[in-house]
């Protein structure tokens, strides 16, 4: 009999708690700081841009925190998602690897990033809060947050980075059928956007410059809040339903993964399929965990461990983080969710521990094994989960040098449909590689904030 390559959970089987790291770190994760007083930060110095749930998930230390029913509701629209072995791609690349791959393209929204929306958009709901805003930057967050919001009867403004919003119009074509408004990032709207478009009017925008637009917006506005996307602890604590069912559905497959590799922007999609099973590795079992980075914007493999703003206004509270400098603006590249000067406190701490290893790639050779992938398995990915089946494709194929069967597991963490502007660039040879270059390092040492 062939072996089977889906393996799917039943909805009873989807996670009614979501896994919190910060239980099993060896060592605390660094406090954040006030941006003023570079003073450890306190719940009411949050409180005018979350709802004081989500504050207290970002501080808890609770293993395992309960999904409210109303949120599991919306999950079961979609969750849980399938799990398949990529027995084609083996073939194709003549492994003795096994690769499998969680794929989070089944939600409305064609990413994982539902799985933080739809909670963040009801606690907010049920602390009466309006309207909420937020960044994006390839646009998949943008219509995740739009969707939730629509769901719980909330206005929702995005502001999406300029350079996403002129390559993936149906993107925001999305967010708006979803309900909400999309202003391209720097806006003339807020002072920060102004400031930006005053040094730059041909401003790119950023992932940094959006953010601080959307602060800004509301902290102005009482009946507003903030929601982020990635980086802060609550968002990767409810991205990991994805870790959770891939160990159940690895364990019904008969295999336990050799590596674990996923894309790291601000890092939710890698902190959801690897904490799971990095509570494995701090127990003994003997697994590497990837982060992939674009070289483009590689704040891990070339950025520095040190206090930095999370927005390039500097309106945000100050995190310890592997970071590129705050006022780091990235080169256009299509993987317009990896383009993050800074890297989440969670996965920078893990990183400095020693617990995960990092890994850089320039966009030609990803968007190459994109399309690979995509003549194996069908599936065409999204740009940043890309990133992620290159290293796993170089993986297998150091595989095949050494004679070893290792399995290895990726996140896809979305699909393309909506990037083939992107597919279209590379397929005519239009597709640039930056690679971030060394002076620019010492340029953003130069501008981080000075801690005492
Ligand atoms: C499909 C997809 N994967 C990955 C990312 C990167 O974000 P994160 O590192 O938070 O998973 C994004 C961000 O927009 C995304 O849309």
């Amino acid at each position: 009999m062939a072996e089977y390559t889906t393996f799917v959970l039943e909805e009873k089987e989807m996670p009614t708690a979501w896994y919190n790291i910060q239980a099993d770190l060896p060592e605390p994760v660094p406090a954040t700081l006030h941006p003023g007083t570079h003073q450890p930060i306190g719940p009411a110095d949050l409180a005018p841009l979350f709802p004081m749930e989500l504050i207290k998930q970002e501080v808890s230390q609770e293993r395992y925190i309960e999904i409210p029913e109303e949120v599991q509701e919306i999950y079961r629209l979609w969750r849980p998602s399938p799990l398949y072995r990529a027995k084609r791609l083996e073939k194709l690349l003549d492994t003795p690897a096994k690769i499998f791959f969680k794929y989070e393209g089944v939600s409305p929204a064609g990413s994982h990033k539902p799985n933080t929306s739809v909670p963040q958009a009801y606690y907010n709901k049920m602390e009466g809060v309006k309207r909420l805003t937020t960044e994006t930057g390839a646009g998949q967050w943008g219509i995740s947050l739009a969707m939730a919001c629509q769901m719980f009867g909330l206005e929702c403004l995005v502001y999406m980075v300029k350079v996403s919003y002129q390559q993936k119009p149906y993107r925001r074509s999305l967010m708006e059928v979803f309900g909400a408004k999309v202003l391209a990032s720097p806006t003339d709207t807020t002072q920060s956007g102004r400031n930006i478009l005053a040094s730059d009017p041909n401003s790119p925008g950023s992932l940094g410059i959006a953010i601080s637009e959307a602060v800004e917006d509301a902290v102005q506005r009482e009946d507003t809040k903030y929601a982020l996307g990635s980086v802060l602890n609550h968002v990767l604590l409810h991205q990991t339903v994805i870790g959770q069912e891939a160990k159940l559905q690895m364990e019904k497959a008969g295999f336990y993964p050799d590596v674990i590799i996923g894309c790291a922007g601000g890092g939710s999609n890698f902190a959801g399929i690897a904490f799971p099973f990095i509570k494995d590795k701090f127990e003994g079992k003997n697994i590497r965990i990837v982060a992939v980075e674009p070289a483009a914007c590689p704040s891990l493999t070339k950025g520095i461990y040190t206090y930095d703003f999370g927005d390039t206004a500097q309106l945000t509270p100050l995190v310890k983080m592997y970071t590129l400098g705050h006022d780091f603006v990235p080169e256009g590249i299509h993987a317009g969710g990896l383009r993050y000067h800074g890297m989440s406190p969670l996965i920078s701490h893990l990183y400095h521990l020693g617990v995960l290893e990092a890994v850089a790639y320039p966009q030609n050779p990803v968007f190459e094994a994109a399309v690979t992938f995509t003549h194996a398995q069908g599936i065409l990915p999204a740009p940043e989960p890309s990133h992620a089946i290159r290293a796993a494709m170089d993986e297998a194929l150091r595989c095949r040098e050494s004679g070893e069967s290792k399995t290895i597991l990726f996140n896809l963490s979305g699909h393309g449909h909506f990037d083939l502007a992107a597919y279209e660039n590379y397929l005519g040879s239009n597709l640039p590689d930056f690679v971030y270059p060394e002076e620019r390092v010492k340029e953003a040492l130069a501008h981080l904030p000075v801690i005492a």
